[in-house]
């Protein structure tokens, strides 16, 4: 069964379910307002109840809703240009070479994984020397990385926070500062004037937050407070890809995301593929009580794919309220895990073949890839290459389905029957990209919508914050250690 799309395509043969069944699953587990409830969501009216606002990310699916998104005035792509150009000099007169984008989960995930992806597809006209670098960790550790290679004087920060109040990425914007402002080797200072003046570009929700901490207005962009964190690569927080690639190509990136949503509100069911996904991943969890989806893409440049699709997934439908905040006592979503195809071959992947636990798994797979700039003999090899990666991919997956009995060798024996699908794409293009992530989108949304739940709030990463804090009080020397806490946690804050 494959179900073929401009730029995507689903083959859910190996799920082993019939059109038939599918249908009749589709009937009986997608509610009656399911239209409905779509539609508002590609309309931009779908309500996400519990934070009393509309889901509008189906709206920035153009170039020109993300240039005048917030205050209509974004200088999103001026910005793209002058950057990528060499014109945006610096504070002290020098073209910047660097840009670091500071954000945490959507504000990280979507960037990075669509700047790796699409790089090949830089439109270069007007491109200089600009490389983007990603730091999102509490702990600093990618500051280590990062700081050796640049200079305060030619790079720019990017702040991409939608609430502008994250922790993490505080801290990270913090230690900058101190490191701007101190005279290293081989390397001048910047004052926090110059440093605010040209070296720091806002990206979020919160203006009001930006305007405090200094940022100047023409170094903000702004989107919509609807537009939730994980859904939020189409907005300025896609400013890293554009940076990367140009906005031509980023425009090109949102079109096939566009093209998806079009398709998901009109499809059938059966040639629906995010309805499909949705259904499928359903009756994985439901029937056959398959608690994970494992993310297998067999192309180098989706390497990031499974991290982004676990926060897009967990953090949507790990719940266990449904949307009026009643308990529920089925299970929702699935934990998304995964790896970059081939090397999972060589890592996880005697688990699934001959490991007792149940999974599902989702191989991603791009069909042809063209080598232009080089040689012909290093055309060839690459071809020859790419050749290799489907054929296992396609190997393996049939493995997982089929199986190879050996009764007399239990270490031959492959028991089979993992159930998986095959999403694959002609070429990777920045559209089959965007309509890629868009059909995952709206396959989490659908899923939602089956189980009855908000997939557009987040509270359970709250708790954690707040205990954080509590024990940080700690670790600064501003509280003691209390009875409160338990004994392995007081005798760890003893320690450190
Ligand atoms: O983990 C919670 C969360 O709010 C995510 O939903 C979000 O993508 C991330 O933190 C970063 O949030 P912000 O963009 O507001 O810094």
């Amino acid at each position: 069964m494959i179900i073929e799309n401009k730029y995507l395509h689903l083959d859910a043969s190996y799920q082993g379910l019939s059109a038939q069944e599918l249908k009749d699953f589709a009937e009986q587990r997608l509610p009656e307002n399911f239209d409905a409830l779509r539609n508002q969501l590609l309309r931009g009216e779908f309500m996400n109840a519990s934070e009393g606002r509309k889901v509008s990310h189906c709206l920035s699916r153009s170039i020109h809703s993300v240039v005048a998104a917030g205050n209509g005035k974004n200088r999103f792509s001026d910005m793209v240009r002058e950057l990528r150009s060499g014109r945006w000099l610096g504070a002290t007169g020098k073209p910047i070479q660097h840009v670091v984008n500071i954000g945490v989960g959507g504000s990280d995930l979507g960037p990075m994984m669509g700047s790796f992806a699409l790089r090949e597809f830089a439109d270069d006209s007007s491109l200089h020397n600009l490389e983007v670098h990603f730091v999102s960790s509490m702990d600093g550790g990618q500051l280590y990385a990062v700081f050796p290679l640049i200079d305060p004087e030619t790079t720019v920060f990017i702040i991409a926070s939608k609430s502008f109040g994250t922790i993490d990425t505080l801290a990270n914007v913090d230690t900058v500062r101190k490191w701007v402002a101190a005279p290293g080797e081989g390397r001048e200072s910047l004052t926090h004037e110059q440093w605010l003046s040209r070296h720091v570009i806002g990206v979020s929700a919160n203006s009001v937050a930006m305007n405090d901490f200094g940022i100047p207005a023409a170094q903000q962009l702004t989107f919509a407070p609807t537009v939730g964190g994980r859904f939020s690569l189409w907005s300025a927080i896609g400013l890293p890809i554009a940076l990367t690639i140009g906005v031509h190509q980023f425009s090109r990136m949102l079109a096939g995301a566009k093209d998806i949503d079009d398709h998901f509100g009109s499809a059938p069911v059966l040639e629906n593929i995010p309805l499909l996904m949705a259904l499928i991943g359903v009756y994985n969890r439901e029937e056959r009580g398959i608690n994970n989806l494992a993310v297998l893409p067999y192309d180098g440049r989706l390497r990031y794919l499974p991290s982004y699709l676990q926060q897009l997934d967990m953090e949507s439908n790990g719940k266990q309220a449904d949307h009026s905040g009643k308990a529920i006592d089925y299970p929702t979503g699935p934990v998304v895990w995964g790896g970059f195809g081939p090397n999972g071959q060589h890592a996880f992947f005697q688990h699934l073949h001959q490991g007792y636990d149940a999974f599902t798994a989702d191989f991603i797979a791009v069909l042809k890839r063209q080598a232009p700039d080089f040689e012909p003999g290093v055309q060839e090899g690459l071809a020859e290459q790419q050749r290799l990666a489907m054929a296992n991919c396609l190997a393996h997956r049939k493995l997982m389905w089929f199986g190879n009995e050996n009764k007399e060798d239990p270490r031959h024996n492959y028991p089979g029957k993992h159930p998986s699908s095959l999403l694959f794409m002609d070429e990777l293009t920045p559209e089959s990209f965007g309509a890629l992530i868009a059909a995952y989108e709206h396959k989490v949304f659908t899923q939602g919508v089956i189980w009855g739940l908000n997939s557009f709030d987040q509270p359970g990463v709250e708790l954690g914050k707040k205990a954080a804090t509590e024990i940080l009080a700690v670790l600064d020397g501003k509280a003691a250690v209390s009875d409160d806490f338990d004994a392995s946690t007081a005798a760890m804050l003893k320690r450190f």
